[in-house]
């Protein structure tokens, strides 16, 4: 049965080491662990029933805390045993509601499921520490291979109840990510851009390394088989709408859409899949064997074929790249 520790005895120093100690957010409550090391366990035996050696104070929850060992025993009825608490340091005006699990620990520092206890949700403030007075009798310890070297260890994960702490997290508040404005700020102001695209009458500048390292086609357009061709002159694209082109760009650098009208939204959205879509036809104009036979192997599935053929891309690519269309028909028709 767990209880709490009875009260301190004044004087001792820990010969305890405390490891890790760690925290976490988690939805309405907190939690973190403390690891204790016990060292030198046969020298703990020698304080007497009843007193105890409190370890180094630990924070979880907004909270400090620190872990009671009582070596021989926290009262007369349990003198056979280990009894180990955690304990709230300090008062508290309000209820501080944790739950905790103790657990020993074996050589490869995982919980013994023998000895791996966890209470239920108490209110700190009232009962100052909580835990469980036979933790485990000191010969079961002896004996097993969990003492070793005169050492053992115990891990105490906390639970801290979140609407009972006022207290302010130990934690930064980290601002959210602008990522995506500096990309957008760097797109619109083409500094450094060094390549350029025409789009109908529209000319729009970019950067090699941004595009190619969001999107494989640019990639293989700007570094691939098709780079020489491309590191002077103006790439033309001529199956695209400006807008669409600007559009695309924006995704591509800030991962949103440019600002537009919601029932231009959808519109957009189409124009994009074929943009998408002519991905085939830039791949056997370019030359862009791989792409083109990922595009085929895509198309392999009658499902995606169908689905492809409805497109305004596929129209674009029989008249623009007839030879392709001949390809993907001998790779399809079982000879
Ligand atoms: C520890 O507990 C045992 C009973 O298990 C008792 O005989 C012994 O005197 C205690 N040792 C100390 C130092 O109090
Ligand atoms: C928790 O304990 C404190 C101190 O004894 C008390 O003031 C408070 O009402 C208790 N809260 C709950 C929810 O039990």
């Amino acid at each position: 049965m767990p209880g709490s520790a009875p009260s301190p005895a004044a004087g001792d120093e820990p010969p305890s080491r405390s490891a890790a100690s760690a925290s976490a957010i988690v939805a309405g409550a907190v939690t973190g662990y403390h690891v204790l090391r016990i060292v030198g366990y046969s020298c703990t035996k020698e304080v007497p029933t009843g007193q105890r050696i409190d370890s180094r104070h630990f924070r979880v929850g907004g909270r400090t805390w620190f872990v009671v060992y009582h070596p021989n025993g926290s009262a007369a009825d349990n003198a056979d045993f280990i009894s180990l608490f955690l304990a709230l340091h300090g008062t508290a005006a309000e209820a501080v509601k944790a739950q905790v699990t103790i657990s020993l620990l074996d050589q490869d520092g995982n919980p013994v499921p023998s000895y791996s206890f966890t209470t239920e949700y108490v209110n700190f403030s009232e009962k100052g520490s909580w835990g469980y007075p036979k933790f485990i009798e000191r010969q079961a310890l002896e004996k097993s291979e969990h003492l070793r070297d005169d050492c053992f260890t115990v891990r105490f994960d906390v639970t801290v109840m979140k609407n009972v702490h006022t207290v302010e997290e130990p934690f930064v508040v980290v601002p959210p990510s602008d990522m995506h404005r500096h990309f957008g700020d760097l797109l619109s102001c083409k500094e450094g851009a060094d390549v350029k695209f025409r789009v109908g009458r529209k000319t729009f500048s970019a950067h090699r390394l941004v595009l190619s390292a969001r999107s494989p086609v640019f990639k293989a357009e700007l570094y691939g088989s098709m780079k020489e061709s491309t590191t002077s002159s103006v790439i033309r694209i001529d199956d695209m709408k400006a807008e669409v082109f600007d559009a695309l760009l924006t995704f591509i650098y800030t991962d949103t859409l440019p600002a537009m009208k919601e029932q231009d939204e959808s519109a957009m959205a189409q124009h994009l899949l074929v943009a998408a879509d002519s991905i085939l036809a830039l791949a056997e104009q370019h030359n862009c064997h791989g792409l083109k036979d990922a595009c085929f192997a895509f198309l392999s599935s009658s499902s995606a074929l169908d689905a492809v053929m409805e497109t305004d891309g596929f129209e674009y690519l029989t008249v623009s790249c007839p030879r392709v269309l001949k390809e993907l028909m001998s790779k399809l028709v079982p000879r």
